[in-house]
């Protein structure tokens, strides 16, 4: 399948794996990539930019493929180095960046000279637009559904993604609810030109987490997420579990009383407890509603293939067989 993103990335797929952090690292990346899609490393997970560029390494040496890096910015209790993150990236000669969290602007330059492709992952049209303004070759537009931080306008792709299609020139894939072949051909058909995925890459063999995370994932419903830090403006989908529960009812106590101080606890350094220890109950982690459609854990190269597979059937049988006599 040619779109403008396979075209723009070099990939055979137009089938991306957005940052994820504790799950993005090179295993991951490397596999979607050898699978074709567009496999992405998850800077700030890696702690240092040292850090970063051996993990860099560590991807060159599973792929000879086409991998990005993703960069979030995103309300942090000490602000990350990213100057020192981009020189990394742009010194090991990685020809693709995600960004995310908040305008890129003022990297941009910097990322453009060095002949960077951008990606900027957004919630809203309006910020795919100022996206496009600054430069950013291409938007990862994410819906209400996705796992994360889906913003706070509410839109689900069904619409967010024709809206998008409406107003933007530079290519852009669909991100958030993506599964299987249908949401590819359901995304081309809104106008997007790929697709990008966390939660369902989440849960394959290569992805770098404990295996509890995976069978959370396979046994979770569509009904299974939160929305958390709302009262924060920085809402985050996140899978329900006894610890989700418990924040959100002391976001319920508090009200409009309530600062980041009251659910650090619940929120701050999970990860590593969750990914890494298989902790699932630890405190929340994002998961998207899509956790409804995935109900085995394939490899990337399996997964890959049969989105494909079933895209190209509902297209050249289903859809063509309505417009058949
Ligand atoms: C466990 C997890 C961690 C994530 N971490 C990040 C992150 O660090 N930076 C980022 O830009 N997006 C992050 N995302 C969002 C994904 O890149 C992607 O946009 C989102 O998952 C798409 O929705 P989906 O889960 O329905 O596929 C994360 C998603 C998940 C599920």
């Amino acid at each position: 399948m040619r779109t403008r993103i396979t075209e723009l990335f070099g990939i055979e797929h137009p089938i991306v794996q957005g940052g994820m952090h504790y799950v993005g690292l090179a295993p991951l990346a490397a596999a979607v990539s050898n699978a074709g899609g567009l496999g992405t490393i998850t800077a700030l997970t890696l702690g240092t930019p040292e850090k970063l560029a051996q993990e860099i390494a560590r991807c060159r040496e599973l792929t000879p493929r086409p991998f990005a890096v993703n960069l979030t910015f995103l309300p942090a209790l000490a602000t990350p180095p990213y100057r020192e993150y981009i020189e990394v990236i742009i010194a090991s000669g990685v020809g693709i960046v995600e960004t995310a969290g908040r305008n890129p602007e003022e990297y941009l330059p910097a990322l453009k000279e060095a002949g960077i492709k951008v990606i900027h992952k957004c919630t809203s049209v309006r910020h795919a637009l100022k996206a496009e303004r600054i430069g950013c070759d291409a938007v990862s537009v994410d819906g209400f559904e996705c796992g994360g931080h889906p913003g706070e306008d509410d839109i689900p792709n069904m619409i967010l993604l024709p809206r998008a299609a409406d107003e933007l020139s530079i290519p852009f894939i669909a991100s958030g609810g993506m599964a299987d072949g249908r949401s590819l051909v359901a995304a081309l058909a809104l106008g997007a030109e790929g697709i990008n995925m966390g939660t369902r890459f989440l849960a394959t063999r290569e992805a770098p987490v404990h295996d509890n995370v995976k069978q959370a994932i396979v046994a979770a419903s569509e009904l299974d997420t939160r929305l958390i830090m709302r009262p924060l403006r920085n809402t985050e989908r996140v899978l329900a579990n006894p610890a989700v529960e418990k924040l959100l009812a002391i976001e319920r106590a508090k009200g409009a009383e309530l600062s980041f101080a009251d659910i650090v606890d619940k929120v701050a350094g999970i990860y590593p407890k969750v990914m890494v220890e298989g902790d699932v109950n630890a405190g929340a982690w994002s998961c998207g509603m899509v956790a409804g459609l995935i109900h085995d854990i394939p490899t990337c190269q399996e997964l890959i293939d049969r989105i494909m597979r079933q895209a190209e059937e509902i297209i050249t049988r289903r859809l063509a067989g309505f417009l058949a006599g």
